[in-house]
C-alpha cells in the first residue's frame, strides 16, 4: 500500500526511477544507491546509518561481494561523496564496518576512503560478545586453529561534515553506578554517557528464517543508538545500503521518516514485510 505524507514526498515518488514503496514513515526504494542518492534532495537527510559490502565474499544474492580492492574503494569513494551531498550540515553519518582476521585493515582502509569527505567525529567499537571474568554474553563466530581469536567486534565511524555536530549523549547514556557522582559533579539526573564502546548484541535465532533469509544484517538497536544519539525529534533518516531493512524499523520505532536503498528485490522485500509487521 502507498501512503504518501507530503508534498516532497509525493514528487519523488512520480519522478522516473526504479520502484519505491512506502510503508509508515518509511521509503523503500528498490535500486542503485549511487542513482539514487543523484535523485534525492541535497541538504535532505539528518541521520546517515548503514553498513555497505565488506568485499569479503559473503553470498548477497544481486551483489558480488568480491571486487579487486581498488575498484571497491574507489565505488565506496563516489558513495561517500553522493552521501556527503544529501546530507544536511549539522548531520550524522554512522558508518559501520568490520574487518576479518584475514583482512585486519578492512576496516580502516573502508574508513581512510570516507575519510577524504567527511571528518571523523566519533569512532566507537561495536562489541557482539564479550567474557567479563568467567562469564560470556552475546554471540560469536567461533575461529578454529591457533592464529586468531574470535572476532568479536566491528566499527562504527561517526562521520560529520565539521566533525563538531552537538549530540544528545544522554539519549544513549546510561544511570550512574556510584550515585554519590550525581551531587558532587552538579548532574541533574542519574544519567552518564555511556562511552564509545557499545555492546549489542544478536538476539539468538535457530534458523535463516529468523535472520531474515539475509547474510549480514545489524540487530536494529544498532541503528536505534545512532538515531538516538544523533539527538533531532522527527529526523530524516538514510540507509543506502539497505538490506533487509534493519534501520527502517529503527527509524520507525522512533517516529522518523526514513529512506532506505536496496538493489536486490527479495532484501527489499523482506524490509518492507518487516515494516509492516513492527
Ligand atoms: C551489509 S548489507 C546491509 C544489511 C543491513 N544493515 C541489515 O541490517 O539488513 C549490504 C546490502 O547492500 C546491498 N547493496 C549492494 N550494492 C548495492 C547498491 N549499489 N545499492 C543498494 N544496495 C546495494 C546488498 O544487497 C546488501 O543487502
Amino acid at each position: 500500500m502507498l501512503q504518501v505524507l507530503d508534498s516532497n514526498r509525493a514528487a519523488r515518488q512520480v519522478e522516473a526511477r526504479s520502484r519505491s514503496w512506502m510503508v509508515g514513515r518509511q521509503e523503500i526504494i528498490l535500486g542503485d544507491c549511487e542513482d539514487e542518492l543523484a535523485r534525492m534532495a541535497a541538504g535532505s537527510v539528518d541521520v546517515a546509518v548503514t553498513s555497505p559490502p565488506y568485499n569479503i565474499g559473503v553470498a548477497y544474492r544481486s551483489y558480488d561481494d568480491k571486487r579487486p580492492r581498488d575498484e571497491y574503494l574507489d565505488w565506496l569513494r563516489r558513495i561517500a561523496v553522493a552521501i556527503e551531498r544529501v546530507m544536511k550540515n549539522d548531520g550524522s553519518f554512522f558508518l559501520n564496518v568490520g574487518s576479518t582476521n584475514a583482512d585486519p585493515w578492512l576496516a580502516m582502509d573502508v574508513a581512510n576512503v570516507f575519510r577524504e569527505t567527511f571528518t571523523l567525529q566519533n569512532n566507537f567499537t561495536w562489541v557482539k560478545s564479550i567474557s567479563i571474568g568467567d562469564d560470556s554474553v552475546g554471540h560469536f563466530k567461533p575461529i578454529a586453529g591457533q592464529r586468531f581469536l574470535n572476532n568479536n567486534h566491528e566499527s562504527i565511524f561517526h562521520f560529520t561534515k565539521t566533525g563538531s555536530v552537538r549530540l544528545d549523549r544522554l539519549a544513549v547514556g546510561v544511570p550512574f553506578k556510584d550515585k554519590s557522582n550525581i551531587a558532587r559533579w552538579g548532574h541533574d539526573r542519574d544519567k552518564r554517557c555511556a562511552g564509545n564502546v557499545w555492546f549489542i548484541p544478536y538476539k539468538t535465532v535457530r534458523s535463516k528464517a529468523q535472520k531474515f533469509d539475509h547474510p549480514a544484517g545489524f540487530p536494529v538497536e544498532l541503528p536505534e543508538r545512532c538515531i538516538r544519539l544523533h539527538g533531532k525529534t522527527g529526523a530524516t533518516v538514510l540507509d543506502p545500503f539497505l538490506g533487509a531493512g534493519s534501520t527502517l524499523v529503527a527509524a520507525e520505532r522512533l517516529g522518523c521518516a526514513g529512506i532506505g536503498i536496496e538493489i536486490d528485490p527479495q532484501y527489499a522485500g523482506t524490509a518492507m514485510e518487516r515494516l509492516r509487521a513492527s
